[in-house]
């Protein structure tokens, strides 16, 4: 089986540059291991019409005469078909309403909401039948929607169980396993059930998958664990089903096999954390990143402690309080999680205290991608705020890079 990959929701490549272990060499080119080979990737961003992180992405990745594996169209819009056959689906994907109805036209059967791109992934696993899957997406996936808590994850386990996977996940901040962002994301690794791994894990207990033997146990051991629970989703007669009555507590990981779920709250095993300090630039001299006296006021007043007296729609009083944060950021403590207003007057904009001069500035573009474990300058060719919007988006790539090793003897042990 050779490892053709796909990566899905693509942005500036955090799969790609995790799985190939990618770098850039002193003149900015790239150099990239192909371990994995990137057949197709689609990247389309809906808000804007300067198409940044796909030309990002295509200047990193394009060797000339290979437009065909970049696809910038609305993923919707994309006939699955026509996407080439590989081994590994990637992407990292809004946490959106997963719930179905029973459609009124019969030839469709069952229908997710417009627009909801886990709808996308579902059409390529079905049209593609991809051996494995690897995806991303924020950990607040297994408890939505707050109505129905588990509703959302359930739906997707269920479209994973319908298509014969199974399917392991774990919420992982990547702080607390040596990288230097406390970033916390569920990844999800699902496989066919008649794949050789599959054939071979299952000789295991759901147990020892998520705590000892899974690919998440392995690479991201835990040091203890609190009680499984389980369900059963197979018992619901079909996806609308579960849409509509399925309720659970997912814990920080689980296992999905034969339409049982297992699952558990685990803890980290300590290791030895990256802090800003490591990642810090020690020649900033651009006066742009420098706080000036106005800014100062404003983070003061946005980083500390205040109540506020406001009035909700239904004209009802109360306290908005908001406490004091850290602020400068600790340097002696990894970066807090980066978002796409990173850069801005924003609360959680990252403040620190400049190395060299001991001012308060902002965290440079670099130091944003340095957070995310990608290479110095990768989103050179954008805006200084595209780019802290492109880091807000993307993923630790070092979290990808370890599952990648695993996934690689995974799929030549297929052969
Ligand atoms: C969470 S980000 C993923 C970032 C990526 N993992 C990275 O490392 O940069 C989701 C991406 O999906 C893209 N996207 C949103 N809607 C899309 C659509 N309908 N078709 C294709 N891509 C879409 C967004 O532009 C964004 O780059």
């Amino acid at each position: 089986m050779e490892k053709k990959v796909v990566e899905l929701f693509a942005g500036v490549g955090g799969f790609r540059v995790g799985l190939n272990n990618v770098k850039l060499d002193k003149n900015g080119k790239t150099i990239e291991k192909n371990n994995f080979k990137f057949v197709w990737a689609n990247q389309w961003e809906p808000s804007t019409k300067v198409q940044d992180a796909f030309l990002c992405y295509k200047t990193r990745f394009s060797k000339g005469n290979d437009d065909h594996e970049f696809s910038n169209e609305d993923i919707s819009l994309v006939d699955k078909n026509s996407i080439p056959d590989f081994t590994l689906l990637t992407g990292g994907f809004p946490c959106q309403d997963y719930s179905v109805a029973r459609s009124l036209s019969k030839e469709k059967g069952i229908e997710g909401k417009k627009g909801v791109l886990w709808w996308q992934i579902n059409d390529i696993l079905i049209k593609k039948n991809p051996p494995f899957v690897l995806l991303e997406n924020v950990d607040r996936l297994l408890k939505s929607p707050s109505t129905q808590r588990g509703r959302d994850f359930g739906v997707m386990l269920r479209c994973f169980h319908d298509n014969n996977y199974s399917v392991e996940w774990r919420v992982i901040n990547a702080a607390e396993y040596g990288h230097p962002q406390k970033r916390k994301r569920v990844y999800i690794f699902a496989y066919k059930n008649n794949t050789r791994h599959s054939e071979s894990i299952i000789e295991n207990t759901p147990e020892e998958i998520i705590f000892h033997k899974g690919i998440f146990a392995i690479n991201f051991p835990i040091s203890s664990n609190d009680k499984v629970t389980k369900k059963e989703i197979k018992d619901f007669v079909d996806l609308v089903e579960v849409s509509n009555d399925f309720e659970f507590s997912f814990e920080n990981t689980g296992f999905l096999r034969d339409g049982i779920i297992t699952t558990s709250k685990v803890y980290p095993h300590e290791s030895k954390t990256i802090n800003l300090i490591d990642i810090l630039e020690s020649n900033v001299i651009d006066s742009r990143y420098f706080l000036s006296e106005d800014n100062i006021k404003k983070f003061d007043y946005l980083k500390g402690n205040k109540r506020i007296d406001r009035i909700s729609k239904s004209g009802h009083k109360y306290v908005y309080s908001e406490g004091k944060m850290t602020y400068p950021d600790d340097h002696n403590k990894p970066g807090r999680t980066m978002l796409t207003s990173e850069g801005t007057v924003n609360r959680s904009t990252h403040v620190v205290l400049d190395i060299i001069t001991g001012e308060k500035r902002f965290i440079t573009p670099i130091e944003a991608e340095r957070l995310n474990e990608f290479p110095d300058n990768w989103t050179e060719m954008m805006s200084d705020k595209r780019r802290y919007f492109m880091m807000g988006n993307a993923l630790v790539t070092g979290i990808v890079k370890k599952l990648g090793k695993s996934i690689s003897k995974i799929i030549e042990n297929e052969e």
